[in-house]
Protein backbone atom coordinates (compact mmCIF):
# COMPACT_ATOMS: atom_id res chain seq x y z
CA UNK A 1 0.00 0.00 0.00
CA UNK A 2 1.00 3.42 -1.00
CA UNK A 3 1.15 5.92 1.83
CA UNK A 4 1.51 9.47 1.35
CA UNK A 5 3.03 12.16 4.34
CA UNK A 6 4.10 14.87 4.83
CA UNK A 7 7.67 15.92 5.71
CA UNK A 8 8.94 18.63 7.66
CA UNK A 9 12.67 18.18 7.20
CA UNK A 10 13.00 21.69 9.66
CA UNK A 11 15.75 23.63 10.13
CA UNK A 12 19.54 23.37 11.76
CA UNK A 13 20.28 19.83 11.62
CA UNK A 14 16.65 18.90 10.76
CA UNK A 15 17.50 18.11 6.95
CA UNK A 16 20.81 16.05 7.29
CA UNK A 17 18.87 14.03 9.81
CA UNK A 18 15.52 13.97 7.61
CA UNK A 19 17.57 12.63 4.76
CA UNK A 20 19.36 9.92 6.78
CA UNK A 21 16.03 8.83 8.15
CA UNK A 22 14.13 8.55 4.59
CA UNK A 23 16.66 6.99 3.00
CA UNK A 24 16.59 4.27 6.18
CA UNK A 25 12.78 3.69 6.21
CA UNK A 26 12.46 3.76 2.27
CA UNK A 27 14.93 0.94 2.86
CA UNK A 28 12.38 -1.23 4.74
CA UNK A 29 10.58 -1.98 1.55
CA UNK A 30 7.89 0.32 2.07
CA UNK A 31 6.07 2.60 -0.39
CA UNK A 32 5.94 6.51 0.80
CA UNK A 33 5.29 9.35 -1.38
CA UNK A 34 6.59 11.96 0.83
CA UNK A 35 5.16 15.99 0.51
CA UNK A 36 8.14 18.11 1.88
CA UNK A 37 7.18 21.47 3.33
CA UNK A 38 8.83 23.87 4.92
CA UNK A 39 7.77 25.43 8.80
CA UNK A 40 9.36 27.79 10.60
CA UNK A 41 12.47 30.45 10.38
CA UNK A 42 12.70 28.98 6.31
CA UNK A 43 9.20 29.58 5.92
CA UNK A 44 8.74 32.46 7.20
CA UNK A 45 11.63 34.14 4.89
CA UNK A 46 9.66 32.41 1.76
CA UNK A 47 6.35 32.73 2.22
CA UNK A 48 5.83 35.27 5.07
CA UNK A 49 4.63 33.31 7.81
CA UNK A 50 5.76 29.85 9.82
CA UNK A 51 3.57 27.70 9.50
CA UNK A 52 2.26 28.42 5.79
CA UNK A 53 -1.26 27.32 4.80
CA UNK A 54 -0.29 24.81 2.07
CA UNK A 55 1.96 22.97 4.80
CA UNK A 56 -1.27 22.53 7.18
CA UNK A 57 -3.10 21.51 3.55
CA UNK A 58 -0.95 18.58 3.45
CA UNK A 59 -0.91 17.49 6.84
CA UNK A 60 -4.79 17.44 7.07
CA UNK A 61 -5.15 15.95 4.00
CA UNK A 62 -2.29 13.22 4.52
CA UNK A 63 -2.92 12.56 8.50
CA UNK A 64 0.38 12.08 9.00
CA UNK A 65 3.64 14.07 9.00
CA UNK A 66 7.23 13.50 10.12
CA UNK A 67 9.08 16.49 11.84
CA UNK A 68 12.13 17.33 11.98
CA UNK A 69 13.63 19.90 14.97
CA UNK A 70 12.44 23.81 13.75
CA UNK A 71 13.97 27.05 14.93
CA UNK A 72 11.14 29.65 16.03
CA UNK A 73 11.92 32.85 15.47
CA UNK A 74 12.45 34.82 18.51
CA UNK A 75 10.13 38.00 18.82
CA UNK A 76 6.45 39.27 18.81
CA UNK A 77 3.55 37.47 16.61
CA UNK A 78 5.49 34.60 15.43
CA UNK A 79 3.40 31.23 16.33
CA UNK A 80 5.39 28.40 17.60
CA UNK A 81 5.75 26.01 14.61
CA UNK A 82 4.95 23.38 17.33
CA UNK A 83 2.40 24.81 19.66
CA UNK A 84 0.77 26.02 16.18
CA UNK A 85 0.41 22.67 14.47
CA UNK A 86 -0.87 20.62 17.67
CA UNK A 87 -3.41 23.68 17.67
CA UNK A 88 -4.35 22.95 14.06
CA UNK A 89 -4.92 19.69 14.51
CA UNK A 90 -5.88 19.05 17.66
CA UNK A 91 -3.16 16.64 18.45
CA UNK A 92 -4.09 16.21 22.43
CA UNK A 93 -1.83 13.12 22.98
CA UNK A 94 1.79 13.66 23.39
CA UNK A 95 3.76 10.21 23.67
CA UNK A 96 7.17 9.79 24.85
CA UNK A 97 8.27 6.03 24.82
CA UNK A 98 11.42 6.07 27.03
CA UNK A 99 13.47 3.21 26.63
CA UNK A 100 17.42 2.87 27.02
CA UNK A 101 19.53 1.78 23.83
CA UNK A 102 22.20 -1.10 24.16
CA UNK A 103 25.64 0.17 24.64
CA UNK A 104 24.49 3.78 25.00
CA UNK A 105 26.05 4.94 28.72
CA UNK A 106 23.00 5.74 30.61
CA UNK A 107 22.13 5.65 34.21
CA UNK A 108 19.08 3.27 33.40
CA UNK A 109 19.83 0.69 31.00
CA UNK A 110 17.25 -1.82 31.52
CA UNK A 111 14.51 1.34 31.50
CA UNK A 112 11.27 0.75 29.63
CA UNK A 113 8.50 3.45 30.39
CA UNK A 114 5.95 5.20 28.50
CA UNK A 115 4.45 8.58 29.03
CA UNK A 116 1.52 9.75 28.03
CA UNK A 117 1.21 13.86 28.11
CA UNK A 118 -2.35 15.87 27.75
CA UNK A 119 -0.79 18.14 24.82
CA UNK A 120 -3.78 21.42 24.82
CA UNK A 121 -4.25 22.24 28.66
CA UNK A 122 -2.70 22.86 31.54
CA UNK A 123 -0.99 26.14 31.90
CA UNK A 124 0.20 25.76 28.57
CA UNK A 125 -2.74 27.23 26.78
CA UNK A 126 -0.49 30.38 27.80
CA UNK A 127 -3.20 32.30 29.09
CA UNK A 128 -1.61 35.17 30.91
CA UNK A 129 -1.93 39.00 31.93
CA UNK A 130 -0.78 41.59 33.68
CA UNK A 131 -3.70 42.23 36.87
CA UNK A 132 -2.13 45.22 38.35
CA UNK A 133 1.55 46.42 37.55
CA UNK A 134 3.87 43.87 39.28
CA UNK A 135 1.14 41.25 39.65
CA UNK A 136 0.64 39.07 36.70
CA UNK A 137 -2.20 36.16 36.65
CA UNK A 138 -1.61 32.51 34.92
CA UNK A 139 -4.74 30.68 34.12
CA UNK A 140 -4.50 26.32 34.64
CA UNK A 141 -7.11 25.47 32.84
CA UNK A 142 -8.32 21.39 33.69
CA UNK A 143 -11.34 20.73 31.63
CA UNK A 144 -13.19 17.10 32.45
CA UNK A 145 -13.45 16.19 28.36
CA UNK A 146 -9.92 17.13 27.47
CA UNK A 147 -9.12 14.89 31.00
CA UNK A 148 -10.79 11.52 30.15
CA UNK A 149 -10.00 11.67 26.52
CA UNK A 150 -6.44 11.59 27.77
CA UNK A 151 -6.87 9.22 30.40
CA UNK A 152 -8.77 6.78 27.51
CA UNK A 153 -5.96 7.28 25.73
CA UNK A 154 -3.43 6.13 28.00
CA UNK A 155 -5.82 2.96 29.39
CA UNK A 156 -6.40 2.27 25.02
CA UNK A 157 -2.68 2.66 24.40
CA UNK A 158 -1.91 0.38 27.62
CA UNK A 159 -3.88 -2.48 26.53
CA UNK A 160 -2.96 -2.35 23.03
CA UNK A 161 0.76 -2.71 23.96
CA UNK A 162 0.48 -5.11 26.40
CA UNK A 163 1.43 -2.86 29.33
CA UNK A 164 0.71 -3.31 32.66
CA UNK A 165 -0.04 -0.31 34.99
CA UNK A 166 -0.48 3.68 34.50
CA UNK A 167 0.31 6.00 37.16
CA UNK A 168 -1.09 9.63 37.00
CA UNK A 169 1.13 12.21 38.18
CA UNK A 170 -0.53 14.97 40.14
CA UNK A 171 -0.20 17.51 42.99
CA UNK A 172 -4.38 17.52 43.87
CA UNK A 173 -3.37 17.49 47.42
CA UNK A 174 -2.80 21.58 46.40
CA UNK A 175 -4.69 22.08 43.08
CA UNK A 176 -7.85 20.61 44.81
CA UNK A 177 -9.75 21.63 41.77
CA UNK A 178 -7.60 21.49 38.95
CA UNK A 179 -5.49 18.66 39.84
CA UNK A 180 -8.61 16.96 41.34
CA UNK A 181 -10.57 16.95 38.74
CA UNK A 182 -7.77 15.53 36.56
CA UNK A 183 -6.78 12.31 39.11
CA UNK A 184 -11.66 11.72 39.24
CA UNK A 185 -11.02 11.52 35.37
CA UNK A 186 -8.21 9.31 35.45
CA UNK A 187 -10.31 7.25 38.82
CA UNK A 188 -13.70 7.22 36.46
CA UNK A 189 -11.72 5.69 33.02
CA UNK A 190 -9.79 3.52 34.75
CA UNK A 191 -12.93 1.40 35.87
CA UNK A 192 -13.22 0.48 32.11
CA UNK A 193 -10.03 -0.98 32.26
CA UNK A 194 -10.20 -3.87 34.94
CA UNK A 195 -7.20 -5.32 33.44
CA UNK A 196 -4.82 -2.30 33.83
CA UNK A 197 -3.49 -1.32 37.00
CA UNK A 198 -4.21 2.16 37.67
CA UNK A 199 -1.72 3.61 40.14
CA UNK A 200 -1.38 7.48 41.39
CA UNK A 201 1.43 9.83 42.77
CA UNK A 202 2.08 13.21 43.52
CA UNK A 203 4.08 14.72 40.97
CA UNK A 204 7.35 15.46 43.55
CA UNK A 205 6.86 12.41 44.88
CA UNK A 206 6.70 10.65 41.51
CA UNK A 207 10.16 12.52 40.14
CA UNK A 208 11.97 11.04 42.89
CA UNK A 209 10.87 7.29 42.48
CA UNK A 210 11.71 7.67 39.07
CA UNK A 211 15.31 8.94 39.53
CA UNK A 212 15.77 6.01 42.78
CA UNK A 213 13.60 3.01 41.28
CA UNK A 214 12.15 4.02 38.19
CA UNK A 215 11.80 0.38 36.78
CA UNK A 216 8.23 0.53 39.06
CA UNK A 217 6.60 2.67 36.52
CA UNK A 218 5.15 1.36 33.23
CA UNK A 219 2.95 3.88 31.36
CA UNK A 220 2.59 7.24 33.11
CA UNK A 221 -0.34 9.92 32.25
CA UNK A 222 0.88 13.70 33.30
CA UNK A 223 -1.13 16.76 32.55
CA UNK A 224 0.95 19.09 29.86
CA UNK A 225 3.27 20.87 32.29
CA UNK A 226 4.24 17.65 34.77
CA UNK A 227 4.63 15.98 31.19
CA UNK A 228 7.10 18.42 29.57
CA UNK A 229 9.28 18.63 32.69
CA UNK A 230 8.64 14.95 33.23
CA UNK A 231 9.34 13.44 30.39
CA UNK A 232 12.69 15.54 29.37
CA UNK A 233 13.90 14.13 33.34
CA UNK A 234 13.06 10.39 31.49
CA UNK A 235 15.13 11.50 28.53
CA UNK A 236 17.64 11.90 30.95
CA UNK A 237 17.91 8.50 33.07
CA UNK A 238 18.41 6.55 29.57
CA UNK A 239 20.79 9.00 27.68
CA UNK A 240 19.49 12.32 26.77
CA UNK A 241 17.16 14.19 24.05
CA UNK A 242 18.79 13.27 21.21
CA UNK A 243 17.52 9.22 21.36
CA UNK A 244 14.28 9.73 22.61
CA UNK A 245 11.32 9.38 19.94
CA UNK A 246 7.97 11.89 20.16
CA UNK A 247 4.53 11.41 18.87
CA UNK A 248 1.37 13.79 18.74
CA UNK A 249 -1.59 12.11 18.35
CA UNK A 250 -5.21 13.22 17.80
CA UNK A 251 -8.27 11.93 16.27
CA UNK A 252 -7.84 13.90 12.68
CA UNK A 253 -4.06 12.86 12.46
CA UNK A 254 -0.67 12.57 14.14
CA UNK A 255 2.82 14.02 13.60
CA UNK A 256 5.82 12.39 15.08
CA UNK A 257 8.94 14.29 16.01
CA UNK A 258 12.44 14.50 17.57
CA UNK A 259 12.06 16.32 20.67
CA UNK A 260 15.45 17.71 20.40
CA UNK A 261 16.11 20.96 18.73
CA UNK A 262 17.56 22.23 15.64
CA UNK A 263 20.95 22.15 17.26
CA UNK A 264 22.50 25.32 15.54
CA UNK A 265 25.79 24.57 17.15
CA UNK A 266 26.33 21.60 14.84
CA UNK A 267 24.41 21.92 12.11
CA UNK A 268 25.68 21.60 8.78
CA UNK A 269 28.41 19.01 9.87
CA UNK A 270 26.75 16.38 9.24
CA UNK A 271 27.64 14.79 12.50
CA UNK A 272 24.23 14.64 14.46
CA UNK A 273 22.55 11.59 15.83
CA UNK A 274 19.71 10.69 13.51
CA UNK A 275 18.10 8.32 16.18
CA UNK A 276 15.48 10.55 17.84
CA UNK A 277 13.94 11.19 14.66
CA UNK A 278 14.65 7.50 13.16
CA UNK A 279 12.52 6.34 16.45
CA UNK A 280 9.88 8.64 15.62
CA UNK A 281 9.71 7.50 12.53
CA UNK A 282 9.80 3.85 13.70
CA UNK A 283 6.44 4.71 15.78
CA UNK A 284 4.97 6.31 12.36
CA UNK A 285 5.25 3.38 10.91
CA UNK A 286 3.26 1.26 13.07
CA UNK A 287 1.09 4.16 13.69
CA UNK A 288 0.45 3.79 9.79
CA UNK A 289 0.12 -0.07 10.48
CA UNK A 290 3.33 -0.88 8.53
CA UNK A 291 4.52 -3.42 11.45
CA UNK A 292 6.78 -5.44 9.73
CA UNK A 293 9.10 -2.12 8.13
CA UNK A 294 9.17 -0.89 11.78
CA UNK A 295 10.29 -4.23 13.11
CA UNK A 296 12.60 -4.46 10.65
CA UNK A 297 14.07 -1.11 10.83
CA UNK A 298 14.02 -0.83 14.88
CA UNK A 299 16.20 -4.46 15.01
CA UNK A 300 18.72 -3.41 12.24
CA UNK A 301 19.06 0.24 14.62
CA UNK A 302 19.20 -2.34 17.80
CA UNK A 303 21.96 -4.64 15.83
CA UNK A 304 24.17 -1.33 15.20
CA UNK A 305 24.55 0.12 19.11
CA UNK A 306 24.63 -3.45 20.37
CA UNK A 307 27.97 -3.77 18.04
CA UNK A 308 28.81 -0.54 18.96
CA UNK A 309 31.50 -0.07 15.67
CA UNK A 310 29.38 2.99 14.24
CA UNK A 311 28.65 5.42 16.70
CA UNK A 312 27.24 9.35 16.37
CA UNK A 313 30.22 11.68 18.29
CA UNK A 314 27.40 12.94 20.94
CA UNK A 315 27.30 9.05 22.08
CA UNK A 316 31.04 8.71 22.26
CA UNK A 317 31.81 7.64 18.52
CA UNK A 318 33.39 9.39 15.20
CA UNK A 319 30.33 8.42 12.75
CA UNK A 320 28.65 11.12 10.54
CA UNK A 321 25.10 10.93 10.03
CA UNK A 322 25.28 9.41 6.97
CA UNK A 323 27.56 6.88 8.02
CA UNK A 324 25.18 5.82 11.03
CA UNK A 325 22.14 5.28 8.54
CA UNK A 326 24.32 3.38 5.94
CA UNK A 327 25.26 0.87 8.92
CA UNK A 328 21.58 0.39 9.47
CA UNK A 329 20.74 0.44 5.99
CA UNK A 330 23.40 -2.52 5.30
CA UNK A 331 21.82 -4.39 8.77
CA UNK A 332 18.64 -4.75 6.81
CA UNK A 333 19.73 -6.08 4.04
P1 LIG B 1 18.97 21.66 21.09
O1 LIG B 1 18.25 20.40 21.42
O2 LIG B 1 18.92 22.10 19.68
O3 LIG B 1 20.53 21.48 21.48
C1 LIG B 1 20.97 21.21 22.80
C2 LIG B 1 22.32 20.49 22.73
O4 LIG B 1 22.11 19.14 22.30
C3 LIG B 1 23.30 21.10 21.72
O5 LIG B 1 24.60 21.01 22.23
C4 LIG B 1 23.16 20.22 20.50
O6 LIG B 1 24.34 20.15 19.71
C5 LIG B 1 22.84 18.87 21.11
N1 LIG B 1 21.98 18.05 20.24
C6 LIG B 1 20.64 18.21 20.04
N2 LIG B 1 20.19 17.29 19.18
C7 LIG B 1 21.24 16.54 18.82
C8 LIG B 1 21.42 15.43 17.94
N3 LIG B 1 20.40 14.89 17.26
N4 LIG B 1 22.66 14.90 17.79
C9 LIG B 1 23.69 15.40 18.48
N5 LIG B 1 23.59 16.44 19.32
C10 LIG B 1 22.40 17.01 19.49
O7 LIG B 1 18.41 22.77 22.06
P2 LIG B 1 18.59 24.36 22.01
O8 LIG B 1 19.98 24.72 21.68
O9 LIG B 1 18.00 24.83 23.28
O10 LIG B 1 17.62 24.86 20.86
C11 LIG B 1 18.06 25.23 19.54
C12 LIG B 1 16.85 25.64 18.72
O11 LIG B 1 15.95 24.53 18.57
C13 LIG B 1 16.02 26.78 19.34
O12 LIG B 1 15.75 27.70 18.33
C14 LIG B 1 14.73 26.11 19.79
O13 LIG B 1 13.64 26.98 19.64
C15 LIG B 1 14.62 24.95 18.82
N6 LIG B 1 13.88 23.81 19.38
C16 LIG B 1 13.02 23.16 18.55
C17 LIG B 1 12.35 22.04 18.98
C18 LIG B 1 11.45 21.34 18.00
O14 LIG B 1 11.33 21.74 16.87
N7 LIG B 1 10.77 20.27 18.42
C19 LIG B 1 12.50 21.50 20.33
C20 LIG B 1 13.48 22.24 21.12
C21 LIG B 1 14.13 23.35 20.65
Amino acid sequence: MKHRITLIPGDGIGPELASSVVRIIEASGVDIEWETHYAGAQALEKFGETLPQPLLDSIIQNKVALKGPVTTPIGKGFTSVNVGLRKALDLYANLRPIRALPNVPCRYPELNLVIVRENTESLYAGLEHVVVPGVVESLKIITEKASTRIARFAFEYARREGRKKITCGHKANIMKLSDGLFLDCFRKVATEFPDIEADDKIIDNACMQLVMRPEQFDVMLLENLYGDIVSDLCAGLIGGLGLVPGANIGEKGAMFEAVHGSAPDIAGQGIANPTALLQSGILMLRYIGERESADLVENAMLKVFEEGKVRTRDIGGTAKTAEFADAIIQQMK
